[in-house]
């Protein structure tokens, strides 16, 4: 059974309202419900209520929605869980990331990767990078991210199996992702505006990309009271499009390259 102990992550929640903590045994936790003393936690499982909290261990959407320092605009557990899928990450898969902003994507990245994989992301923002830097130390579980404070421009290593682009102007670094991928790669973006999807698809329609696709992710969530199950009132409407597309060659390589 796991235990609390010292140093590690705890949701508390309390009627409905989250904290993710990070136990520290001469701290306490004062909220509505009362003080609670972190000591007291430690030694006893995950999952228990003390005195009005319920103190479970934190999920990996835990720590992107209430844990991670935000600075820019995140892209939400939402997405970017079906990100990771669509671009078909596992164990071990090299990733690129353009736009880390405060590193929530790259942490769902690092997550889905593993221990051997490789997720290497691109921020040119010195203060922002700081900050993603600082959450990715703080809550990745592997040491699987490599961080570059600098305007994307190409890169000259190894090809990677997928990237992905949460900048606002994509197509202008599309040709330097696509060279940095293998071929038939996914390559995926997050774009607030359609707008700003048209401007990418022109780019797309151009040639070296196939199987493109646009879509977006509603989630509506649902009152939990067994009497009256029913939408909550309210729900975020919008958050981004998602755009897919991968590396072709239009000119096909000779047999077995
Ligand atoms: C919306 S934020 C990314 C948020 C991030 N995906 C997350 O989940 O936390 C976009 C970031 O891209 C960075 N950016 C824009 N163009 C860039 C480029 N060409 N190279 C590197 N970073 C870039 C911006 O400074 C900004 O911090």
């Amino acid at each position: 059974m796991k235990t609390i102990e010292d140093g590690q992550l705890v949701l508390i929640i309390w009627r409905g309202r989250r904290y993710l903590k990070r136990i520290a045994l001469d701290q306490s936790f004062h909220g509505k419900g009362g003080m609670l003393r972190y000591s007291e936690l430690v030694g006893k499982p995950y999952g228990i209520r003390i005195n009005e909290y319920d103190i479970f261990e934190p999920t990996i959407e835990d720590i992107v929605m209430y844990g991670l320092k935000r600075e820019t605009q995140i892209v939400f557990p939402k997405e970017s869980f079906y990100i990771a899928f669509r671009l078909s990450l596992k164990k071990g898969s090299r990733v690129l990331e353009v736009g880390t902003g405060s590193g929530a994507n790259t942490f769902i990245l690092s997550h889905a990767v593993g221990p051997e994989g490789r997720v290497v992301s691109y921020e040119q923002e010195e203060r922002h990078f700081r900050n993603a830097k600082r959450n990715i130390e703080r809550f990745c579980e592997w040491d699987n991210v490599e961080l570059h404070n600098e305007e994307f421009t190409g890169y000259n290593g190894e090809e990677f199996d997928a990237a992905f682009i949460d900048v606002r102007e994509p197509w202008a670094i599309l040709d330097k992702v696509r060279d940095a991928v293998k071929r038939s790669a996914p390559i995926g973006m997050i774009l607030p505006t359609a707008n700003q999807v048209s401007d990418v698809l022109k780019t797309l329609e151009e040639n070296g990309y196939g199987d493109t696709e646009v879509l977006e992710i509603l989630m509506r969530k649902y009152k939990t009271v067994s009497e009256r199950v029913r939408p909550t009132d309210r729900m975020i409407a919008h958050t981004g499009y998602l755009v897919f597309t991968r590396k072709l060659d239009i000119t096909s390589p000779s047999s077995g390259a």
